[in-house]
């Protein structure tokens, strides 16, 4: 496949600062070097800056220019990489799927294909810019994309993704106004309980099956917080308990068995809380089971004909 790289150093959506660093860091784990290795034609479009906007600072929503000027940005280069292959978006921080997954459902609305959007992510990040309680707008990328309203500032989403395409696997911190948010839409979760009594096959089988009934796009937005701090420490906004190596890997094989991921997004990294590169490598493997690393072709339990 063609792979596409787009640096996407966003610090804007929250005050904890490191995030700028993520692209580079994920080079550094050799991104680029290791998905060649599996046989993809990978390009490196760089690191974007963010349009410059006239916008007012904002006296609660913190950074809330940048933000908006992020968005108009990501949302351009998804919209012009989709045609041409698989664009990862190496972030920077949550915020910017507001510009990466509306830039993508233009794309999808264009070649006439409905686009699903898996959440893998401790949070649900279905705030809006009156709910967030603490300004930092990477709490709210889920509500922007699926046309919930309040985001007036923020470039217009003709193409808003339906609540009932979107999946959620890993939650564990929801805020009590997401939490009424979402009990009036169709949004499929899977919290870290559901995850605990029955497994992580199970959830993901449901989504992937109505992504490949409906023969549509689908986007994967990986928080670096769905994975337990344990193993993917770089990251501000850690929460116990989350998912497993294991999980994870799983996920990622189960993703590219059903051959429907379109684009990607690697958030909310920071390097600078990491244990000399770990989390970045985790990525960075993750990155490659998606792609397509495997011991076997399929489950293997006795050696022979495998
Ligand atoms: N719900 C919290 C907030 O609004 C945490 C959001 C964390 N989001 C993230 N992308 N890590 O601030
Ligand atoms: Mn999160
Ligand atoms: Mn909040
Ligand atoms: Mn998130």
């Amino acid at each position: 496949q063609n792979i596409i790289l787009i640096g996407a150093p966003v610090d804007s959506g929250k005050d904890r600062k490191g995030c700028i660093m993520g692209p580079d860091a994920f080079r550094t784990a050799r991104l680029g070097d290791i998905l060649t290795e599996l046989g993809h034609s990978v390009t490196d479009l760089g690191n974007l800056t963010a349009q410059d906007t006239d916008i007012p600072e904002h006296d609660h929503l913190i950074a809330l220019p940048q933000t908006i000027g992020w968005t108009r940005t990501l949302k351009k280069a998804a919209k012009d990489a989709a045609p041409k292959g698989l664009p990862i978006f190496l972030g920077g921080d949550h915020s910017l799927a507001l510009g990466s997954v509306t830039g993508i459902a233009d794309y999808a609305a264009s070649i006439d294909k409905p686009l699903f959007v898996l959440w893998l992510d401790a949070h649900s990040d279905f705030h809006t810019p009156q709910t967030t309680a603490s300004g930092n707008l990477h709490g709210t990328p889920v509500a922007y994309l699926s046309g919930q309203s309040g985001f007036d500032d923020f470039p217009i989403v003709s193409n808003p993704v339906p609540t009932e395409n979107i999946c959620m696997i890993g939650l564990r911190s929801v805020d009590p106004a997401e939490h009424a948010a979402l009990a009036n839409t169709d949004v499929e979760i899977a919290d870290m309980r559901a995850i605990d009594e029955g497994g992580i096959r199970a959830p993901l089988a449901e989504f992937l099956a109505k992504v490949e009934a409906a023969d549509g796009l689908l986007h994967v937005s990986l928080d670096v917080d769905f994975l337990d701090p344990d193993i993917a420490p770089a990251v501000g906004t850690t929460v116990p308990g989350g998912a497993t190596l294991r999980e994870a890997h799983l996920v990622m094989e189960l993703l590219h068995d059903s051959a429907r991921v379109t684009s990607l997004d690697l958030v909310e990294l920071n390097p600078f809380m990491d244990e000399r590169g770990k989390t970045a490598s985790l990525l960075v493997d993750l990155t490659a089971s998606l792609m397509g690393r495997r011991v076997f072709d399929r489950p293997t339990r006795s050696f022979a004909g495998a």
